[in-house]
């Protein structure tokens, strides 16, 4: 079964059906992910300002860690479930576009990056007294913050474009190969 095939069946599947048949719904899913999108990204630019040492630079690294990370995961839980639904309700229209497959790649790239940073934090907690506190930042460590801020907002672009697939990627889009934009 290819991917088009996938995506039709799962349109038909009940859940897909409940999801699609009571308006309201669906842009009660895009707001909460919207919202999220706000709060995702702010816990991203405290957290890589601080690396930079442009914001908070008076505090330790873990207490702004421990202050914003929390928004960051919760966040990103609340997104992985509405877009999951959100997924749900139009598969052949999300799943057949290359924003929505990028999407997810450059996502699983940051998150990846971020659960790195945390284990960084988690190892330097318990290492002893001082180690982490005060520490500067590598300028690998920085520029990898500024890149990861610009990679947070490609993922946010790529959520966008998924309404706008075939003009924005002409026939790299696979719902214009496809036929179903
Ligand atoms: C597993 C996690 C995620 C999934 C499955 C997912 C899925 C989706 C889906 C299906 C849409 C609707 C697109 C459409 O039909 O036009 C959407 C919209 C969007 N997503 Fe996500 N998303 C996830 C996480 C994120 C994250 C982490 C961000 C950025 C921080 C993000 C940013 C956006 C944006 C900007 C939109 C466009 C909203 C609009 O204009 O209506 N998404 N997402």
């Amino acid at each position: 079964m290819g991917l088009l095939e996938f995506a039709t069946w799962l349109q038909a599947t009940p859940v897909s059906l409940a999801i699609q048949s009571t308006a309201w719904v669906v842009p009660t899913l895009q707001s909460v992910h919207i919202l999220m999108i706000g709060v995702v990204f702010v816990a991203v630019l405290m957290i890589a300002l601080r690396v930079l040492g442009r914001a908070r630079a008076d505090e330790p690294f873990a207490r702004v860690w421990a202050r914003f990370a929390p928004f960051l995961w919760g966040g990103v839980l609340v997104m992985a479930i509405t877009g999951l639904l959100l997924t749900l309700s139009e598969p052949v229209r999300e799943l057949m576009t290359l924003s929505f497959r990028l999407k997810m790649l450059l996502l699983a790239v940051v998150l990846a990056s971020a659960a790195a940073f945390g284990r960084t934090m988690a190892r330097a907690a318990r290492a002893p007294a001082g180690a982490a506190a005060g520490a500067e930042f590598s300028t690998g460590t920085r520029v990898a913050a500024a890149a990861t801020v610009l990679l947070w907002l490609v993922v946010i672009f790529l959520g966008r474009a998924i309404a706008y697939d075939d003009a924005i990627w002409g026939s790299w889009s696979p719902a214009v190969v496809q036929g179903t934009p």
